[in-house]
């Protein structure tokens, strides 16, 4: 399980991230230990109490998430890749503050008579694509999507593109879903055409409803527990 954004430092005063808070994926991380799993929980940093038999990996930046997901993942049934990574980080870090006189000067240095600094950016690794790339046999993996624009073809373009069994696709944006919110819409795409519309709800019962979906794609033994709890009064 990975939740939260990654940061992405310019010097010790200034990174580049997102709002998320990680709320969706500590919630999957602990309705998936409440059905018997062995939970690891790759984390960016957020203000959440990790749900307790959770193992915990606290991360900051997406090469820090790479790298600890590609550890995690030979060894796990399902991947639910619920973080919000950032898809770009600046090419250089400052060890101390960048001071605004500096940038003044490297404005002018730049030719920026609109007294602009140009920063430059290096693409992260994307790690649902790697994890996509080298999914085992019966590893069952599930990525999210977050989007403004055309909900479904934006999703089923990652589902393809990143080899997922799974989407969970949401609008950001929009009152009562994605970041920050305390509840949850999605789309939820499936790569054998399936589609499911989880409604407005709280991320607790969104987190039931994903892995109910999930479960039934897991090979017999790891999925049992999913199934099992699918079938129970409430989940
Ligand atoms: N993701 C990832 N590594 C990245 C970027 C995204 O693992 N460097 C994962 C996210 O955890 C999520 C899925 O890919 O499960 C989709 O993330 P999203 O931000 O919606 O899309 P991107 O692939 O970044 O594409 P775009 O920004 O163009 O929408």
């Amino acid at each position: 399980m990975t939740a939260g954004p990654t940061r992405e430092a310019l010097d010790p005063a200034r990174f580049i991230s997102n709002p998320s808070t990680g709320k969706m994926g500590y919630a999957l991380a602990a309705e998936a230990v409440s059905r018997g799993a062995d939970v690891t929980l790759i984390s960016g940093p957020t203000y959440l109490v990790a749900p307790p038999g959770v193992r915990l990996v606290r991360v900051t930046t997406a090469d820090e998430m790479f790298r600890a997901a590609l550890n995690q993942a030979p060894g796990v049934d399902l991947v639910l890749k619920a973080a919000a990574v950032a898809d770009y980080r600046p090419e250089d870090r400052a060890p101390g503050k960048i001071k605004k006189e500096v940038l003044r000067r490297r404005a002018q240095r730049q030719g920026g008579a609109d007294r602009a600094v140009l920063l430059r950016l290096l693409p992260t690794p994307d790690i649902l694509e790697e994890l996509g790339r080298r999914k085992r046999p019966g590893q069952v993996l599930v990525g999210f999507a977050a989007e403004t624009g055309d909900l479904a073809s934006n999703a089923l373009k990652k589902l393809k593109k990143k080899n997922l069994d799974l989407i969970v696709a949401n609008r950001i944006g929009e009152e009562g879903e994605g970041f920050e919110a305390d509840t949850n819409r999605a789309l939820v795409l499936d790569r054998s055409g399936g589609r499911t519309e989880l409604p407005l709800m709280s991320k607790e019962s969104m987190a039931a409803a994903i892995l109910d979906l999930a479960g039934p794609l897991l090979s017999v033994g790891s999925g049992q527990a999913f199934r099992q709890a699918a079938g129970r009064p409430g989940a």
